[in-house]
């Protein structure tokens, strides 16, 4: 179902973009998804003729059949990347390929068509090469790009759909959380879990996070930022968290992650810091962490950081951790040398600062 579909883009731009002074405001302070850029990018599939209709447009609703199937059997994917401008002016995204192999992986776990890596960067590029003016330049700060797909065929029967539409919007975005780099807080939902073997836990399906909201309310109530999700099985070892992946670094310097086993979703930023952070010195094992030795190691201080990371995160440090049953810090719920040390790295690797060894930042304009 992919390949071949070398598009030609249409570009139509906005005919009443926002004016540069209202852009500034809303660029000073933009938060994290809540302020759009003028224009998206959508293109067409219908099964036998493939993708078809590419075009940049005015950012606009979608005028969607109340039958269109992803409203019903939640038939929908997205991706999460941000683009960062420098200070020649030059725009770069972080590992781009990686998020289109991604999508097409979720593409396939989702019955959907696969769009090519080539059609996906220059989705990316078109749009950002338009709202490149949207690009907030100060540290901490980027243009958030989140493309989607769903299935857009009118058809309450359940199946695959026979047509999509994919879709990239743009996001000025500053920190994930209103905390920014400021430790967060954890709550580790004792009912709800993500996703089972077999399921769609890999995906970057919405209906994962539509899964996980219960116990994200769980854990806002219970005054703490993410929730993190116990495996499915036993009920014992470390997933995720809602939105992010996380790592444990304890006092010898050995980082640990739990391993790709189908029910996490593969983080690009993940994989990063597990070559950055043995290039570093560190000692780095993917395999699986249980609660009880996450309690019992934060309390003996072996355990010395835990961090969250993605796209939205970066590199969040975990500073306290509750459950119904109680709550204990980590390191003092203070961030961490590793964690800050990490971030700093990355971020500098992003923005250009340092050097590009593994061929991660990819130049579009
Ligand atoms: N896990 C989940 C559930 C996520 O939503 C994300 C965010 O994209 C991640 C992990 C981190 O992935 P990445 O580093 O590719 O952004
Ligand atoms: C990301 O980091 O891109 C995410 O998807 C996390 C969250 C905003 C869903």
């Amino acid at each position: 179902m992919s390949g071949g579909d070398k598009l030609d883009f249409e570009i139509r731009p906005n005919p009443a973009p926002v004016s540069a002074a209202d852009r500034a405001a809303l660029l000073a302070n933009p938060g994290f998804g809540r302020v759009f850029t003028d224009h998206m990018v959508t293109i067409r599939y219908a099964d036998g003729k493939g993708w078809y209709d590419a075009r940049v447009e005015a950012r606009a609703p979608i005028p969607m059949d109340p039958a269109a199937a992803v409203l019903h059997y939640a038939q929908e994917i997205f991706e999460g990347l941000k683009a960062y401008r420098g200070a020649d002016g030059s725009v770069t995204l972080f590992r781009p390929d990686a998020n289109a192999l991604r999508f097409a992986d979720s593409a396939r776990r989702l019955a959907m068509p696969e769009l090519s890596t080539e059609t996906f960067v220059e989705s990316l590029r078109r749009l950002v090469e338009i709202d490149r003016e949207w690009i907030p330049e100060d540290e901490d700060s980027s243009l958030y790009l989140r493309p989607f797909m769903f299935a857009s065929e009118v058809f309450l029967g359940v199946r695959p759909a026979n047509e999509y539409l994919y879709c990239v919007i743009a996001s000025p975005a500053g920190a994930y959380f209103a905390s920014g780099v400021k430790p967060v807080t954890v709550w580790v939902s004792p009912d709800y879990t993500r996703a089972a073997p077999g399921g769609t836990g890999a995906a970057k399906c919405g209906g994962n996070y539509a899964a996980s909201l219960a116990a994200q309310a769980e854990a806002i109530e219970a005054g703490c930022d993410q929730v993190v999700f116990l495996d499915a099985v036993e009920r014992r070892f470390v997933d995720e968290l809602g939105g992010m992946n996380v790592f444990f670094v304890y006092d010898d310097d050995t980082l640990v992650t739990p391993p790709l086993t189908g029910t996490i979703l593969p983080g690009i930023t993940r994989d990063a810091i597990l070559t950055l952070a043995a290039e570093s010195g560190h000692r780095v094992e993917e395999r699986p962490v249980s609660f009880a030795d996450w309690q019992a190691d934060a309390a003996s201080g072996r355990l010395r950081e835990v961090f969250a990371c993605g796209t939205a995160a970066v590199i969040t440090p975990i500073g306290g951790v509750r459950f119904p049953d109680g709550e204990f810090l980590i390191g003092g719920g203070e961030p961490g040398r590793s964690t800050m040390a990490l971030r700093q790295r990355l971020s500098d690797i992003q923005r250009g600062r340092a050097d590009d060894r593994h061929g991660w930042v990819q130049r579009v304009l």
